[in-house]
Parts: C-alpha cells; sequence; structure tokens
C-alpha cells in the first residue's frame, strides 16, 4: 500500500518566523545567523532497502537545542530516518541512502561514521550497555576508543557524566560493578551517560523509555527536557503523550513519508493534515 495524497504539501520546517534579525547585519550575517540555528537538515532523504523504500523524499530543517519528536504508525520509517542521522545505513547490505544530510550545515553523506558518530549519538530502544564491562567502564568506552586518557581524568569524567545522567547517586558507591547488575532504567541512564562522555552535539534517541517502567520513563523525560540547552535532541516514540511532554515540534510519518513538521502544541491541537489528526487522535496507529 502506498501513500498517495497529492493534497498533502510536504513541509519544509517547523519555522520559529517569530525571531527579528539583527538589522544591523548585513544579509549574508542574516543568513549565517538563520544557517547556525539549525542543527540538522534533510533534503529529499530517500533510504531503500533491497530497492524497496523505506522513506521517501524527506526534507526537514531541525533546530538547535529543541527537541524534536518523530511519531508515525510502526513500519512508517521512524528508526530509518534516525539512523539515516548518524550513517547508521552504512552497515545494511542492500541498503541505499539518498539525499543529503547537513548536520550544522556540512553535508556529512560522505563523512567517515567515526567522525560522524562522535557529533551525533545514539540511545537504542533497549539499553545496550556493554555486557562485560563495569558501570565505570560503559561510560568511558567512547572516550578510550578516542585515546587514551589519565585515570584521573577519566574517574572525573565519569563522576561529571552520571551526574548528568541522574545516575550518580546510584551507583557511586559500586562503579566497577557490572553494568548488567543495573536495572533496566539505570542501564538507560547508563547509556545516556556513555553517549554524552564523548560530548556530541546532537542525540538521537529511539524509543529510549518504551521498555521502561513510568518510574524510570519519567526520569528520563526529564532528562531530555533539561538537555536542551546542551545537546538537540531527536526522539522517536510511539507515545503521544511523551512527544506533548518533551518536544518542541513533531514530525508524522506515514508510509515512508513526511505528512507534517508542525510545533508540537499545534500537532496537537490544531494539526494542518486531516491525517495527521485521526493518528494523533487514536482513530489509526
Ligand atoms: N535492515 C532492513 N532491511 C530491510 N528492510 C528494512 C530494514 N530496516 C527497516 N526495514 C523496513 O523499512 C520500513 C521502515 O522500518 P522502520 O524500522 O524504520 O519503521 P519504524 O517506523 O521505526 O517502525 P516501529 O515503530 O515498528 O519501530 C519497514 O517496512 C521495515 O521492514
Ligand atoms: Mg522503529
Amino acid at each position: 500500500m502506498e501513500l498517495r495524497n497529492e493534497s498533502v504539501k510536504m513541509p519544509e520546517a517547523a519555522a520559529d518566523d517569530t525571531e527579528i534579525l539583527n538589522p544591523d547585519h548585513d544579509q549574508d550575517d542574516a543568513e549565517t545567523d538563520k544557517a547556525s540555528k539549525i542543527a540538522v537538515q534533510t533534503e529529499s532523504l530517500s533510504v531503500f532497502f533491497n530497492e524497496r523504500p523505506a522513506i521517501e523524499d524527506i526534507s526537514l530543517k531541525l533546530r538547535r537545542n529543541r527537541v524534536t519528536a518523530i511519531i508515525g504508525p510502526s513500519g512508517c520509517g521512524k528508526s530509518t530516518f534516525l539512523r539515516a542521522l548518524n550513517l547508521m545505513h552504512e552497515m545494511t547490505p542492500k541498503s541505499r541512502v539518498i539525499g543529503r544530510i547537513r548536520i550544522h550545515g556540512k553535508d556529512i553523506t560522505s563523512s567517515s561514521s567515526v567522525d560522524v558518530r562522535k557529533k551525533v549519538g545514539m540511545v537504542f530502544q533497549k539499553p545496550n550497555p556493554f555486557p562485560t564491562m563495569s558501570i565505570y567502564d560503559n561510560v568511558v568506552a567512547g572516550l578510550r576508543l578516542n585515546g587514551k586518557r589519565r585515570n584521573s581524568e577519566l574517574d572525573e569524567i565519569v563522576e561529571r557524566n552520571l551526574k548528568h545522567a541522574g545516575l550518580w547517586e546510584e551507583v557511586k558507591d559500586r562503579l566497577k560493578a557490572p553494568a548488567l547488575s543495573l536495572s533496566g532504567g539505570q542501564q538507560q541512564r547508563l547509556c545516556i551517560s556513555r553517549t554524552i562522555a564523548v560530548n556530541p552535539e546532537i542525540i538521537l534517541m529511539d524509543e529510549p523509555t518504551s521498555a521502561l517502567d513510568p518510574i524510570s520513563t519519567a526520569k528520563i523525560e526529564e532528562l531530555i527536557y533539561n538537555f536542551k540547552s546542551e545537546y538537540s535532541i531527536i526522539i522517536v516514540t510511539h507515545n503521544m503523550q511523551q512527544a506533548a511532554r518533551v518536544s518542541d515540534s513533531t514530525a508524522f510519518l506515514y508510509l515512508g513519508k513526511l505528512i507534517e513538521f508542525s510545533k508540537t502544541r499545534r500537532m496537537f491541537t490544531n494539526p494542518k493534515e486531516k491525517l495527521t489528526e485521526e493518528y494523533v487522535t487514536g482513530k489509526f496507529g
């Protein structure tokens, strides 16, 4: 089945057009100012598996220091879109990515995935700490890959990042314990510590709380909210309330296409597209 709705206008951005650019700037400066506010831009991004499109022609501009939610029914391409942003399809056989991805203005489509992943971190649905490593070693695993550090420096990094992910108080007395001795919610916060320890600029989260209980979920939602001042976050979620709680803008995908990209409040109260309304009100899913 394919979506054919010619009246659906493919949106470009949930632009915050209310800003007034400094009139003292000339045009070039103004352009630079505007561009520098964009964390991720995709231009006609399509991903094919075995020549079948999983996402088609997605053009989006996602702003810096904002949380963007990606919603849509199962199989509509949410994870495919997210994974494209840190070049994860390179490892998938019979996959093909076309279009452009810019991270802070720079086209990354032909960059090395190692370099891209230093800037674009990812947190997965199922907590995936390195199973044979301790809590401590998990936090610094990415840093060690990027070169050796002094032990005192590592200690400081572990403490800072565990605190930042709201896990320090729970684990400070057992840093050398296996990561797998933690609960699921703690493991997910450990994975978040590991992701932020390499100082990314963008954090991708693919249903980061769908395997967690409500209290762990609330802790992670609070982190996401607080992280906004430092990172740009893109989160895939099936949970409409979660999208409404944590995100500034929301993109709705359906059958691999971007149907609507709006401010979250608008998306859930007064969407532009009928299909969006039907989805957010639970008429299908
Ligand atoms: N590695 C792959 N090989 C072949 N097809 C794939 C692969 N990954 C995804 N697909 C296909 O691409 C389409 C989109 O999948 P994707 O995982 O992006 O959906 P999703 O929106 O994240 O779904 P869910 O909500 O269930 O996680 C699906 O038809 C899926 O079968
Ligand atoms: Mg998915």
